[in-house]
Parts: C-alpha cells; structure tokens; sequence
C-alpha cells in the first residue's frame, strides 16, 4: 500500500503566520506538524509516501525530512500547482500510486489514540478487499463537517457536506483508505460550484458503489483540524499534557521506525544525538536503552 500527505493549500485561516511558510511546516509543542500524518501513514505499515505540497514550499519540506532514510522510508514530493481540492492528489499520485491501494491524509490532521493502528490494519484490510474506508469521529456540531451515515456493519450509508440536520454526529476526518484504482476514479470526479475535486463526490462514487466503509473513533481518541490558530494552540495543549511535558513523546516517527524493525538502535542513536538538548532527543535515548 502506498501512502499521500497533502501538504498544500493556502494556510489562510493562519494569515500572517503561513505569509512565509507552509501551516504544515509549524510547530505543533515540540514537533513540526506534519510529523503527526507522516505517523499515521507509518502506524499503518506504509514504507512509501508522497508528499504533495505547493511549489514554493517544497524545498522547505525536503529540508525537514529528506528522503525518508532517518525513519527507514522512502519518501517522494510531487508540486499542486493549485489547491483545487483534495481528490486532486490521487490524479497527481497517479504514477506513484501505480497499481496500489492507497491511504491519504491531510497534512493538518492529528490522530491520536491507544487503539488507533487496530484500525489503520482494518482499513488497509478493507483497501486489499476492494473498499474504501473513512474515518468518523464524533463533534458536537456537526453541521459545520462533512458528516457520514452508517449501518450496524459499519458500512456508510450516506455522506453529506454540512448539513443543516445531520443524521449522526461523527464528522469525516482528514484520512482515507482507497483500494486499488482510485486515481482512475478520482479522474470522474468533476470540480464543485467552489472550482475543487471534491472527496466527498470520490467517496460518494465508492458509496454508489456500496464500497464505502467507516471506522469510529470513539471514546479513546482525539483528532483536530489544525487550521486556526486555537485549534493548533488546543492541540499543543493536548500534545503536552499526554506526553507528561517530557517523559515521552507521541506520534514519534522515529520511535514508529524503531518499533517496526526499520531502523536499528544505531539509526535512532543519530537521530537521538541530533537532539540531545531536549526531551524529544532525550526520549529517543531513553527508547534505545530500553530495548537493549
Ligand atoms: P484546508 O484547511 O481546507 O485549506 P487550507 O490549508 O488552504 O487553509 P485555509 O482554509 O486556511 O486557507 O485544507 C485541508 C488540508 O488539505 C490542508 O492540510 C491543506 C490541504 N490541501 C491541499 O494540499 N490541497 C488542496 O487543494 C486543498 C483544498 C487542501
């Protein structure tokens, strides 16, 4: 299974902050934000991953994170021109995706959760048995989402933008599992009245399809859109107060890395050094001795 972070946009609810850089080069705590989706991507078992970004900010990223090799991965950067929606990527992705199932998640979403990769290895799952699968998490007003409807068998009976009644409160979050195909599918979607492919009409072609599945994060999980400046500020709080303000240290990459057998003791020791001064380094020490 291949893997995208969609890393573009405009950033202007971040205005002046995004003025200079990408909203998914800024801190979130102690870690640049897009390390929280690269996670994600790692937690499902995904060694190879593309990431979309515009083209002024992409050198900015290739700086960050290189090619991969420090977290036992292969990673690959493609330019959107223009933020013209999210189903966009998988046009983009096409070579890359090849004859791949594929996940994506949005360069601004954090997942966090004890269970978390039980439901990752049933959505790669579901994408190896041929169906898509979304994510719900539950709001508490959710006419401002993307909202899905489902059966018992958690297969999604509905998708709507926005509405005005929703017929559940769990809102689509920012990550999606395809089956193979899907850069030929999201070639039918056609641009919405706002001039975007949409992934709503791509998960509706799955949906009419009766091949659209949802996985709950119920109670046990937290995710956040971190596209307002209090959004980010709540997700650095939460960050902050799991991770004991040092003892350890969550949507880690290398730690992920390490625990996957991708990178042995002496990969993470460098990565451990780099960072000596702080508790990240200092956490990624504390990992090593612990398996030794
Ligand atoms: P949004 O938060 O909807 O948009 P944005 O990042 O441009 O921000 P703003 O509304 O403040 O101007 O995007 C969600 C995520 O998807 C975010 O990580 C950026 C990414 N994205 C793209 O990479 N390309 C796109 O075409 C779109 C629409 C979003």
């Amino acid at each position: 299974m291949k893997g995208i972070i969609l890393a573009g946009g405009s950033g202007t609810r971040l205005y002046p902050m995004t003025r200079a850089t990408s909203k998914q080069l800024l801190q979130v705590y102690d870690k640049p934000m897009i390390y929280y989706p690269l996670s994600v991507l790692m937690s499902s078992n995904i060694k190879d991953i593309l990431i979309i970004t515009t083209e002024e900010d992409q050198d900015g990223f290739k700086r960050l994170l290189g090619d991969g090799s420090q977290f036992g991965i292969n990673l690959e950067y493609i330019i959107q021109p223009s933020p013209d929606g999210l189903a966009q990527a998988f046009i983009l992705g096409e070579e890359f995706i090849g004859d791949d199932s594929c996940a994506m998640v949005l360069g601004d979403n954090i997942f966090y959760g004890a269970e978390l990769s039980r439901k990752l290895e049933e959505a790669r799952k579901n994408a190896d048995d041929g169906y898509a699968t979304i994510f719900g998490y539950q709001v508490h007003d959710p006419e401002r989402f993307g909202i899905m409807e489902f059966d018992e068998d958690k297969n999604v009976v509905g998708v709507e933008e926005k509405p005005e009644n929703p017929k559940s409160d769990y809102a689509i979050t920012g990550l999606y599992f395809y089956p193979k195909g899907v850069s030929g599918k999201a070639k039918l979607v056609k641009p919405s009245p706002r001039g975007e492919l949409e992934i709503t009409d791509l998960n509706k072609l799955y949906l009419d399809e009766k091949r659209l599945k949802a996985e709950l994060l119920g109670e046990g999980y937290t995710w956040y859109d971190t596209g307002t400046p209090d959004s980010m500020m709540e997700a650095a709080n939460m960050i902050k107060s799991i991770q004991k303000n040092g003892d350890r240290v969550i949507c880690c990459p290398e730690r992920i890395a390490h625990k996957n057998n991708w990178i042995d003791d002496n990969e993470l020791m460098n990565s451990a050094e780099l960072m000596r001064k702080n508790n990240y380094g200092k956490y990624l020490k504390k990992v090593i001795d612990k398996t030794k």
